[in-house]
């Protein structure tokens, strides 16, 4: 029996964030920025002054690590808590994505953070958004989506994202930036940035928010259906 679980998958700036949330409020489940939890460990490892290329140091700190991703409501901006500190700004800068990718490359870490992650499943049911959600993390998810978009439109979403938090940064040093971690992300040797078997695959490029969403939608309500009705 599949869990009740969406997993969205896809490269930074593919839309998974905006889809996830959307989605998660739709269906009143809650939402999992694994990315989120990442960069939240990157900003641990900034606060603490630790070396980002000795998992033991930020390890060591994970056992009174409290992280909750709250998603966007109609009048809210999503929030990002750890220990109940609201890190949402300071995890959205370039340097942060570029450390929690680094991060993201060791197998202690990724074990550590896996149980956080699969805890976060509470019914009626989670919407997860990331890397390695179908792969890994939720192998079991009753529906897993794979977002993608050219390098070119994933570089202007993300410098119109943060332009409109006020972080001033140049196109082509996102572009570059996102170019790195794309390449850092697919190929780690532990759960790269892959399309998981079966996942319903939607290239974004093209298309708007309303648009995909609504393709995912579909998907997931049919996906719903079947699952009722084998539940029976
Ligand atoms: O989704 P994001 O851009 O906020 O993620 C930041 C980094 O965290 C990403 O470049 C790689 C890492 N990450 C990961 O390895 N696995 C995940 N499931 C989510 C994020």
């Amino acid at each position: 029996m599949p869990d009740r679980i969406v997993t969205i998958d896809g490269p930074a700036g593919s839309g998974k964030g905006t889809i996830g949330q959307k989605l998660a409020l739709e269906l009143g489940w809650r939402f999992l920025d694994s990315g989120a939890l990442y960069r939240a460990c990157a900003h641990l490892a900034v606060k603490h002054n630790l070396d980002p290329d000795v998992p033991e140091l930020i390890i060591d700190h994970l056992n009174d690590f409290e992280f909750e991703s709250i998603p966007a409501g109609s009048n809210e901006e999503a929030k990002v808590l750890l220990n109940s500190e609201d890190i949402s700004f300071e995890i959205r800068t370039a340097d942060c994505a570029q450390m929690a990718s680094r991060i993201a490359v060791s197998h202690a870490i990724r074990s550590a953070l896996l149980l956080i992650q699969r805890e976060y499943y509470h019914p009626p049911g989670l919407v997860a958004d990331g890397r390695d959600m179908g792969s890994v993390v939720f192998p079991n998810a009753m529906m897993k989506v794979f977002l993608t978009a050219s390098l070119e439109v994933r570089a202007k979403r993300k410098f119109k994202q943060l332009k409109n938090k006020d972080i001033s940064l140049k196109y082509d040093k996102i572009y570059k930036e996102i170019e790195n971690r794309d390449l850092r992300d697919s190929t780690r040797s532990h759960a790269p940035l892959t399309t998981p078997e079966g996942a319903l695959v939607v290239d974004t490029s093209t298309l708007d928010i309303e648009q995909v969403l609504q393709t995912v939608l579909e998907g997931v309500y049919s996906n719903i259906n079947a699952f009722e009705s084998e539940a029976q």
